[in-house]
């Protein structure tokens, strides 16, 4: 269909980028979603998934709807996909919308990546979506995602107490947000 030999980049910080997601990254996708020691702490994967309903699922858009947003993260200089980001119960007239991130591979983490992706898509979504708040949800034992949203001005709002079944344990849920924009 097209003679674009790169994929195009929709943001980018000149380490990590971000685009919609490319057939390409199937793999990356599948592997993150059966790694069920990772994705214990992004919830709501639990049951392990095959490839083909990943290929199906980024043919269809990612799954999102309306205004949400699903973005592969990739490495700048090599284009190799890290992780992906969300933004999802976009609400166009609070000006709202709700995050989620992962890395795919554990290997990944703890180089600043995930700040990077959190910083770039909260920007985004306040300079070009026109939000003025984000939440996400996290594990109250998920120490290394506080710290990111922490340093990225994300305040707690609420705690869902013994909300979430993993590992063998209930554990708390937090609420966190940001306001982005103006009109608090
Ligand atoms: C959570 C996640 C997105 C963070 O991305 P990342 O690239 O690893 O994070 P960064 O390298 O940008 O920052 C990590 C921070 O956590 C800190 N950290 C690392 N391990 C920590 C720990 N055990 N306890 C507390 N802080 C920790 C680091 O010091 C760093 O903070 P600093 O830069 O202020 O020193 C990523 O680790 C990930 O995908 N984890 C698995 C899935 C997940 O938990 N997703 C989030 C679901 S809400």
């Amino acid at each position: 269909m097209s003679t674009v030999t790169k994929p195009v980049v929709l943001l980018s910080d000149g380490v990590v980028a971000l685009r919609r997601p490319e057939p390409a990254d199937g793999d990356y996708y599948w592997a993150m979603r059966n790694n069920l020691a990772l994705v214990s702490s992004v919830m709501g994967f639990r049951l392990g998934v095959a490839e083909r309903t990943i290929d199906e699922w980024i043919a269809s858009g990612g799954g999102v709807t309306g205004d949400d947003l699903l973005l592969t993260a990739t490495l700048a200089a090599d284009g190799r996909p890290i992780g992906y980001a969300k933004a999802f119960r976009v609400d166009r007239f609070s000006r709202h919308a709700w995050v989620g991130l992962s890395l795919f591979d554990e290997r990944d983490a703890g180089k600043g990546y995930g700040t990077r992706i959190l910083t770039q898509v909260c920007d985004y979504l306040r300079d070009y979506v026109g939000l003025r708040k984000i939440s996400l949800e996290v594990l109250a034992s998920n120490a290394r995602a506080l710290s990111v949203y922490h340093r990225l001005g994300f305040v707690e709002e609420g705690r869902l107490v013994s909300q979430y079944f993993t590992a063998g344990r209930f554990e708390d849920v937090l609420i966190l947000s940001r306001f982005v924009g103006d009109g608090r």
